[in-house]
């Protein structure tokens, strides 16, 4: 059984007391939805330890939204996955399109990440997703296939076994705009087409996510496609209420 995931990205909003607020409000509606959902909540790196704090004794798992390519040194500015993990992240978002796009990242950081991530025990949830241009032009699936070849292929058995992929059209993102269910099914069971073509009969077990503008009211209908196995949520996961709703859509 694949899991679940309704996973939090906050992007750089809140600040720390508003996270811990934020968090401690997910922790008090957790119950009314179902356990099977495994929720995961990925603060700015600046209230990670707080909100690992406010999080304890709940099944909620915390995550980064990044991490630097190398494992310390003189890279000013920078957070080390070993740094991520010692706070208590159990996940990091990576290639997420506003990196790719605003900070440049490329397959070549992206490996680098990754190779971080799983020497840390982090589990990365590697984004994918095509731009507008991108999308009418029918390239999409060419794009999704490249940012899986490039990176994922050059994963263990093991490593793969233990990675989310958030596919999120970048169209899609904050925008309003939210692909319908069935172009999300179709492309989410490309990509576990793409992965099955290299890591076989354990593709059926990754986690494939959506994300871009998933909200409590399109949740239900996304979540019921077959290749379609939770949320990667950004601004609807900034509001206790609506990020459990969508927790509910399973
Ligand atoms: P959105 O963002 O839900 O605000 O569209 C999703 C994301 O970028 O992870």
């Amino acid at each position: 059984m694949r899991k679940k995931i309704v996973a939090g990205n906050w992007k750089m909003n809140t600040l720390p007391a508003e996270g811990v607020e934020l968090a401690k409000s997910v922790v008090a509606g957790r119950g009314e939805v179902c356990s099977c959902v495994n929720f995961i909540v990925c603060p700015p790196f600046t209230h990670i330890s707080e909100v690992v704090k406010a999080l304890e004794g709940s099944d909620i798992a915390v995550g980064a939204q990044d991490c630097a390519t190398e494992a310390k040194g003189a890279y000013t500015g920078e957070v080390a996955a070993q740094m991520i993990a010692a706070l208590g992240c159990k996940y990091v978002i990576l290639g997420h399109s506003e990196r790719r796009q605003y900070y440049g990242e490329t397959s070549e950081t992206l490996n680098k990440k990754m190779a971080q991530a799983y020497a840390n025990g982090l589990t990365p949830i590697y984004c994918v997703g095509e731009n507008l241009d991108e999308r009418e032009a029918g390239e999409h699936f060419n794009v999704v296939k490249a940012q899986i070849e490039e990176v994922v292929y050059n994963l263990t058995e093991e490593q793969f076994a233990n990675l989310v992929i958030a596919y999120e059209p970048v169209w899609a993102i904050g925008t309003g705009k939210t692909a319908t269910a069935e172009q999300a099914q179709e492309i989410h069971a490309y990509i576990r087409k793409v992965l099955a073509d290299k890591f076989g009969a354990a593709a059926e077990e990754c986690a494939i996510l959506y994300g871009g503008s998933c909200k409590p009211s399109n949740a239900a209908e996304i979540f019921a496609k077959e290749d379609v196995d939770g949320g990667l949520i950004g601004g609807a996961a900034l509001k206790a209420e609506d990020f459990l709703a969508i927790g509910k859509g399973f």
